[in-house]
């Protein structure tokens, strides 16, 4: 949702903001633009797409300039023309902004009255505005941006800077991430850690209501009445490295490659290889609250949604204790019902979908305990939940989230083995056996990924034509379903559902004709007999077939058009498993269609909007 990056320091300011936006590119594509002072003048240069054609525009600008700011876009308000692309300017300021200010329209009616004139759609060009008018009144800027901030409603991370200020960067947040990279006489301003960990580890997250000063030699944090808040930098252990693509052609492809060395990070240091007990303190819960929780209840969107509905079998399998799952979004308007006995679970990779937060706040308002699933450390969820478990995938880059759902999968078999344990109603034999195939995984997935993943390449060529496919699945696989289906739409932007197999009949078998790829999972479990019905009705209308099955099973091969073998595991352990293949598949098709795969269009990365 829109990427901000702001610098200021004692280099040239736009090769870092460029660089800082291709990195932030994720967050939004529809835009781009930059603002520096070169030689005490403000110059503005935005481009409707992607970040390249910015940098055509720039062609060979040299500029020695040492502050600027930079914005990526994903349209709110206004379309994603040149005008509505930030920086926004207003006489002597200009503005970057992410979020949405919702009273923008009454500040315009009030502006437009005193004769400004408003050169955009947009609800950020009010901010410029009024910080210019502040400025106009005599205000320096930082007081001129209080000012202004005093007037808003709505979400932002913004910052500013001013042509009769050069060497002062201005931000806040409200509700939308902001981090500050604190440098060797120089500051950062960015939404997330990957655009400024090419220059600093060391990063400021900063709390809503924050307010940030900087020059190249000072750094101020303080509240909306100009005091001083505490607030210090903490060492991020990403490495610049894990922000690139690593010799891959995409940063969806070395994220799926990546997934045994990230569930390796997710498993370490939570599991005794010797007695398979778990141990999770950070979720924040005394053992006596995990005994007497008497139902979980999952709210998360999109992928990590998918998570949440593996998430239910495991725990409910493992210690018994039930657990609904709901659509974030959804969660909030239907007046839940929510008992102070009751953990309420947010599972986000970014730890910013607005929409998973704000599930959380009203449960956590309503008295229940919540705990965030999380990937991004120092997120709005992370730090708002009363316990985090966070899942050590790394940054991941590509719009299609994939080795973050993998290691929540394994944060989810964390906390099920640990409610488990704590509550009596898990074997240790079980739990021992399952622990231990939970540490053999990473190698699994690394053997199948060297051996097999070339196999689906080629099955993809043999489908990449078709418009529409179904996604079966069963048990604890039909959520794998449902994630083989969205990433297929994602990138791809081919239309694809996912059912549970038992459906079929009653209703989506309308659909099949030789027209209609079908992949179905059948690992060999309890509910394969039924599967393979299931691939059966289909074969009986002239469906063709992609079968992901266990090894060995030559009986499902010989029934479909195209196969998948994976490993014999854990049953409880093979939705991770299923995945991959899956991801590949989608990757591979997206890339036949030369769709843009790590930023597939109308998409972001993190969904800061409701
Ligand atoms: C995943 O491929 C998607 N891009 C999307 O569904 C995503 O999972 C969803 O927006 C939730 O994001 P979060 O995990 O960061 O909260």
């Amino acid at each position: 949702m829109c990427g901000v990056i702001g610098y200021v320091g004692k280099q040239p300011a736009v090769p870092i903001l460029i660089d800082g936006l291709r990195r932030l590119e994720y967050r939004g594509y529809d835009s781009a633009g930059i603002a520096f002072l070169q030689d005490g003048t403000l110059h503005l240069k935005r481009a409707v797409g992607k970040l390249a054609n910015l940098e055509a525009s720039l062609g060979g600008v040299v500029s020695t300039g040492s502050i600027g700011i930079g914005h990526t876009r994903w349209a709110t308000h206004g379309r994603p023309t040149e005008e509505n692309a930030h920086p926004h300017r207003a006489g002597r300021v200009v503005v970057i902004h992410n979020g949405i200010i919702e009273n923008y329209l009454s500040l315009k009616r009030e502006l437009v009255a005193e004769g400004r004139v408003f050169l955009s759609e947009t609800d950020t060009e009010i901010i410029a505005h009024l910080i210019d008018r502040a400025m106009g009144e005599g205000q320096p800027l930082d007081v001129a941006f209080r000012t202004a901030l005093a007037r808003l409603k709505g979400s932002y991370a913004v910052c500013a800077m001013a042509e009769s200020a050069p060497d002062l960067l201005v931000a806040a947040r409200q509700g939308c991430p902001l981090i500050v990279g604190v440098g060797d006489g120089e500051h950062f301003i960015a939404s997330d850690v990957p655009a400024i960990l090419s220059h600093t580890r060391s990063v400021i997250f900063l709390e809503d209501g924050d307010v940030v000063v900087a020059s190249a030699g000072r750094l101020a944090i303080i509240d909306r009445q100009g005091r001083p808040l505490p607030r210090t930098p903490v060492q991020i252990s990403w490495s610049p490295a894990m922000a690139e693509k690593g010799g891959y052609k995409h940063f969806m492809l070395k994220e799926i490659h990546e997934q045994p060395q990230a569930l390796i990070n997710t498993i370490q240091g939570r599991i005794s290889p010797e007695t398979g007990r778990v141990y999770v303190n950070e979720i924040g819960l005394t053992p006596e609250r995990l005994r007497t929780l008497t139902k979980i209840t999952i709210a998360a969107c999109g992928t990590s949604w998918h998570a949440g509905l593996v998430g239910k079998f495991l725990i409910e399998t493992l210690a018994r204790l039930p657990v609904e799952v709901d659509i974030a979004s959804e969660y909030r308007y239907r007046d839940p019902i929510i008992a102070p006995t009751e953990l309420v679970v947010g599972i986000s990779q970014s730890g910013e979908t607005a929409d998973t937060l704000g599930a959380l706040r009203e449960a956590k308002a309503r008295g229940a305990s919540t705990l965030a699933i999380c990937n991004v450390m120092g997120s709005t969820i992370a730090r708002e939940a009363d316990g985090v478990l966070q899942t050590h995938a790394g940054p991941e880059i590509g719009v299609a989230s994939t080795k973050a759902f993998t290691c929540q999968l394994v944060a989810l078999i964390e906390v099920a083995l640990a409610l488990g344990y704590e509550r009596g109603r898990l074997d240790p034999q079980r739990g021992k056996a399952l622990t231990d195939a939970l540490v053999q995984l990473p190698a699994h997935i690394d053997d199948w990924l060297r051996l097999s993943a070339k196999g689906v390449a080629a099955i993809a060529k043999q489908f990449a034509h078709h418009n529409n496919f179904l996604y079966l699945g069963r048990g604890i696989n039909y959520p794998i379903a449902l994630e083989g289906a969205l990433k297929l739409k994602e990138i791809s932007y081919i239309h694809a559902e996912g059912y549970p197999a038992g459906e079929m009949k009653h209703g989506p078998i309308a659909l099949i004709d030789e027209g209609m790829p079908v992949v179905v999972l059948a690992p060999r479990d309890v509910a394969y007999d039924k599967v393979i019905n299931g691939l059966m009705e289909v074969k009986a209308r002239d469906g063709r077939v992609i079968v992901v099955v266990t090894e060995g099973d030559d009986e499902a091969v010989g029934k479909a058009d195209a196969s998948i073998a994976v490993p014999d595991l854990n049953p409880l352990l093979m939705p991770i498993m299923l995945a991959i293949p899956l991801q590949l598949l989608a990757y591979y098709v997206a890339v036949l269609r030369g769709s843009d795969v790590d930023q597939p269009r109308n998409l972001a990365k993190s969904v800061t909007v409701e």
